[in-house]
């Protein structure tokens, strides 16, 4: 991979234009960044002047040989036509939106796609990217792709089959996550008298040291919970809690989640038949 593009540079391809600049998975003079407002191309430069800000999609293309696609699903589709036109059968196409089917976007035209779906996490440069290729790919292009992602992440390669579930708990499991315990911390501090910042602070160390407990592979999350709930302890009383609130929440939510991906794919696919 010589010289990488990101199309939108919202949240995520902001993100991953960052770290991959962060964890030199690219020197700035090789990323080209093209996003629909120039605003947001300016900001950036603000921070890396030798990053290139591409004027049109087709100078990014024309300039690039991996090119990740950072746009919303419904945005897709002024950009079909530009990369129908643009593409080369050269290029790595990535896209990190899971609606939009690989076959699709192998018809565009282009050998080499890739989806990579990222979360917020990948900030930290270590964070699980998931992993699927297209199928034109040879084994060695795939491993030496593969090895790069691992530059600035951990890929985990997934199938269509579990793609949305598997997103759903790296890709929005930190909003879920920073939900619940949000709910927690304005709980304790309207019904005790702590202040709110200090029970913000003290959740922030918990995940934080939980975080570390995990990633060391000190206990798994059962044993966990047994270490914590010790017999007749307040901490049984609390799952107690949690146990009757939360039957079928999760499943509701997977639920949910599915819906919402099988029409955003409807979507995609109207959008790729009228192209
Ligand atoms: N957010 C997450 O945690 C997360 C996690 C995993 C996957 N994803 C996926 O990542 C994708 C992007 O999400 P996001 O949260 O980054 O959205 P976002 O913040 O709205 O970013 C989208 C960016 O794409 C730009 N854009 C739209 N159309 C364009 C075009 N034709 N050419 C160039 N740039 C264009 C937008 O430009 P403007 O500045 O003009 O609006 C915006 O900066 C979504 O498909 C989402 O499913 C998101």
């Amino acid at each position: 991979m010589e010289n990488i593009g990101l199309i939108g540079t919202g949240n995520m391809g902001g993100m991953l234009a960052d770290v991959l600049l962060q964890q030199s998975s690219v020197p700035p003079e090789n990323l080209y960044i093209y996003n629909r407002t120039n605003e947001r191309n300016r900001d950036f430069q603000a921070s890396y002047p030798l990053v290139h800000a591409a004027g049109s999609i087709k100078e990014l293309l024309a300039c690039t040989d991996l090119v990740f696609i950072c746009v919303r699903p419904k945005q897709y589709g002024p950009l079909l036509n530009e990369l129908k036109k643009y593409l080369t059968m050269e290029h790595i196409l990535a896209t990190i939106t899971s609606p939009v089917l690989l076959e699709d976007l192998e018809r565009l035209p282009a050998r080499r796609v890739v989806r990579t779906v990222p979360t917020i996490a990948n900030k930290t440069g270590t964070a699980p990217l998931l992993l699927t290729f297209g199928s034109h790919w040879t084994e060695k292009e795939k491993e030496v792709f593969r090895q790069w992602l691992t530059t600035f992440s951990d890929p985990v390669p997934v199938t269509d089959r579990t793609l949305r579930v598997s997103s759903d708990i790296i890709s929005c499991g930190p909003a879920f996550m920073s939900y619940l315990l949000q709910c927690f911390i304005d709980a304790a501090a309207e019904e005790t008298e702590i202040e709110y910042n200090d029970a913000e602070m003290l959740a922030e160390k918990m995940m934080t040291a939980y975080g570390r407990l995990l990633s060391e592979k000190h206990y798994s999350l059962p044993e966990l919970c047994q270490k914590v709930n010790v017999p007749g302890g307040v901490t049984g009383e609390g799952l107690k809690v949690l146990s009757r609130f939360s039957g079928g929440m999760f499943e509701e939510l997977i639920g949910r989640t599915h819906q919402k991906y099988e029409e955003d794919k409807e979507e995609m696919a109207v959008l790729f038949e009228e192209e």
